[in-house]
C-alpha cells in the first residue's frame, strides 16, 4: 500500500445511505427558512455533513454483527463484561463506569471533584468540559503552548500543554486547590493538534510530585498515536494501541466520549484507577446515568464499542483517516484557503477573518463562510468564532471572539474520496465569488449557547 499515491478507503460497502442533491434554488430557501444558521437545517437536505465528527461515524459489519448479540440484561450483561475487558486493556484502569455520551462522565466526575474554589487546568477545556466544571463553581483555566496560538506557525505538536504554567499554576493556587489536570488528546478545540507522548509523560510527573490528579480526555486518543508515530522520535515502530496504551499509564483516569474514537453512534465511559474515587464516581452514576453494568447505554451499545476500540487502531484505517483529512487540509491551502496548519485529526479549521476581510467581526465573517458553504455546495459545517464566543459589553457592543474559524469535521468511514474531491471544487467556486459575499446580523439569540437557536438575517 506504501507505494500509492492515492489512499483508497480501507472498507468496501455494504448498505448504503441516499443522500439529497439539492439545487442552489433550493439550498437559498432551506437556508432562508433555517434563518441562515445551519443547526436549524433538516438533514435531509445537506449534501455533505462536516457539522461534526461525533456519533457520526459508519459502523463496520462486525459493529453490526455485534448489536445482534447485544445482552440486554439489567445487571450483569455479557456485553457490559466485553466492553469493560476492553476498556481496561486498553486504558490500564481498575474501574470502569459506563456513560450514555462523553459529558455524561465530566458531569459525574468534574461535579464530584469541582465546586467553589477549585481549579482545572487543561491544555484546552472541550466546551462540555469547561460547561460542567463552571457549573460545579470551579474555575476551568487552558494553558495551551505558545505556539498554538499562531495559526499558521509549524509545530508537531501543537496541543502540548505548557508545562512551565502548570508548574506556577499548582503553586500558585496550591495543589491542595487542583480539582484535577485534564490533557485533551487530541485538543479538539485548539485545532484538532496532537499532543506529544513527551508533554503526556512530563505532565505525569508534575502532577505527581504534586499530588493531583491527572485525567486524559481521551476521544480522539487514536487519532493522536498516528501523529506520536508518525512525528515523534523513537515511536516509528511501536504500534498505534501500544502507544494509546503508554499515554494511559501516566495518567489517573480518563473520561471518554466513544461517539469519536471506539467508532459507534452513541457512548462513553469514565475509567479510574483509584478506589475511592471510582465508589463517589459509581453512587453518581446509579442515581443519574443507570446501573454500574450498563451506565446510560443498552447491551447492543456496549457491544459495539468492544468492538470499535479495536477496530480504531488499525494501521490502515488510521492511515485513511488521518490523511484524508490532511489531504483536503493541503489541498485547501495550496488553493489560498487560509486555515489553522498543520491539519489537526478530525477537522480542518478554516479561517474565515483571512477569508473574507472585507467584512468586519460584528458581521460574522464566520457565518457568512459557513451559509457560503452550504448555498454553494450542500456542506454543512460549523462557525467557531464570535457567533459561538462573542460576549457584549455594557452598551451591547460585541466584544468578538478571539478567532473567527470555521470547522469542518470529518465523520469517520462515511466519505470517500470522491466526496472530499467534490469539497474541494466547492471551494474553488467560494474563492472565485469571495469579494461579493456580505455579512450577517443576529435578528433573535437566547442568552446562552446562542449559535445553536440564533437566527440571523444578511447585512
Ligand atoms: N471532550 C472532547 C474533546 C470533545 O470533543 C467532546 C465532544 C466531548 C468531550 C463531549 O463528548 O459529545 O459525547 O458528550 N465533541 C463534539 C464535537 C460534540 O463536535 O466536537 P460528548
Amino acid at each position: 500500500m506504501d507505494h500509492f499515491r492515492t489512499i483508497i478507503e480501507p472498507f468496501k460497502i455494504k448498505t448504503v445511505e441516499p443522500i439529497t442533491v439539492t439545487s442552489e434554488e433550493e439550498r437559498e430557501t432551506h437556508l432562508k427558512e433555517a434563518f441562515y444558521n445551519p443547526f436549524k437545517l433538516r438533514s435531509e437536505h445537506v449534501l455533505i455533513d462536516f457539522l461534526t465528527d461525533s456519533g457520526t461515524s459508519a459502523m463496520s459489519s462486525r459493529q453490526w454483527a455485534g448489536m445482534i448479540d447485544g445482552d440486554e440484561a439489567y445487571a450483569g450483561s455479557k456485553s457490559w463484561l466485553k466492553m469493560e475487558e476492553e476498556v481496561k486493556d486498553l486504558t490500564g484502569y481498575e474501574h470502569i463506569l459506563p456513560t450514555h455520551q462523553g459529558r455524561a462522565g465530566e458531569r459525574i466526575l468534574y461535579g464530584y471533584l469541582g465546586g467553589k474554589g477549585k481549579v482545572f487546568i487543561s491544555n484546552t477545556h472541550f466546551d462540555t468540559t469547561r460547561a460542567n466544571i463552571e457549573f460545579s463553581g470551579a474555575e476551568a483555566i487552558d494553558i495551551p503552548i505558545e505556539e498554538s496560538l499562531y495559526p499558521l506557525l509549524y509545530h508537531p505538536f501543537k496541543g502540548d500543554m505548557d508545562l512551565v504554567k502548570l508548574e506556577q499554576l499548582i503553586s500558585e493556587r496550591g495543589s491542595e486547590n487542583i480539582g484535577a489536570v485534564i490533557l485533551t488528546v487530541t485538543n479538539n478545540s485548539g485545532g484538532g493538534q496532537p499532543v506529544s507522548m513527551n508533554n503526556a509523560r512530563r505532565v505525569g510527573e508534575i502532577c505527581k510530585e504534586h499530588n493531583v490528579l491527572y485525567i486524559l480526555d481521551c476521544c480522539r486518543i487514536a487519532e493522536n498515536a498516528y501523529f506520536i508515530q508518525h512525528r515523534e522520535a523513537g515511536y516509528e515502530n511501536v504500534p498505534y494501541r501500544k502507544i494509546a496504551q503508554e499515554m494511559f499509564s501516566f495518567a489517573d483516569g480518563c473520561v471518554m466520549s466513544a461517539k469519536k474514537d471506539a467508532l459507534v453512534n452513541m457512548g462513553g465511559f469514565l475509567a479510574l484507577r483509584n478506589q475511592e474515587l471510582s465508589d463517589a464516581c459509581t453512587n453518581l452514576l446509579i442515581i443519574t446515568e443507570g446501573f454500574v453494568t450498563y451506565g446510560g447505554l443498552s447491551g447492543r451499545d456496549m457491544e459495539a464499542i468492544a468492538i470499535g476500540l479495536r477496530e480504531v487502531f488499525d494501521p490502515d484505517y488510521l492511515k485513511y483517516r488521518i490523511r484524508s483529512t490532511e489531504y483536503l487540509g493541503e489541498k485547501l491551502f495550496k488553493m489560498g484557503v487560509p486555515l489553522i496548519w498543520p491539519i489537526g485529526g478530525h477537522a480542518v479549521y478554516l479561517d474565515a477573518k483571512s477569508f473574507y476581510p472585507h467584512i468586519p467581526v460584528e458581521q460574522y465573517p464566520g457565518q457568512a463562510l459557513v451559509c457560503e458553504l452550504y448555498l454553494k455546495g450542500g456542506i454543512r459545517s460549523v462557525e467557531i468564532g464570535s457567533v459561538m464566543f462573542g460576549k457584549y459589553d455594557e452598551n451591547r457592543k460585541l466584544i468578538p471572539a478571539p478567532n473567527e474559524l470555521v470547522r469542518l469535521a470529518i465523520p469517520r468511514r462515511v466519505y470517500t474520496q470522491s466526496h472530499i474531491e467534490y469539497v474541494i471544487e466547492v471551494f474553488e467556486k467560494l474563492l472565485a465569488k469571495k469579494e461579493s459575499v456580505r455579512g450577517y446580523r443576529i435578528t433573535e439569540e437566547p442568552r446562552f449557547l446562542r449559535h445553536f437557536t440564533a437566527k440571523f438575517e444578511m447585512v
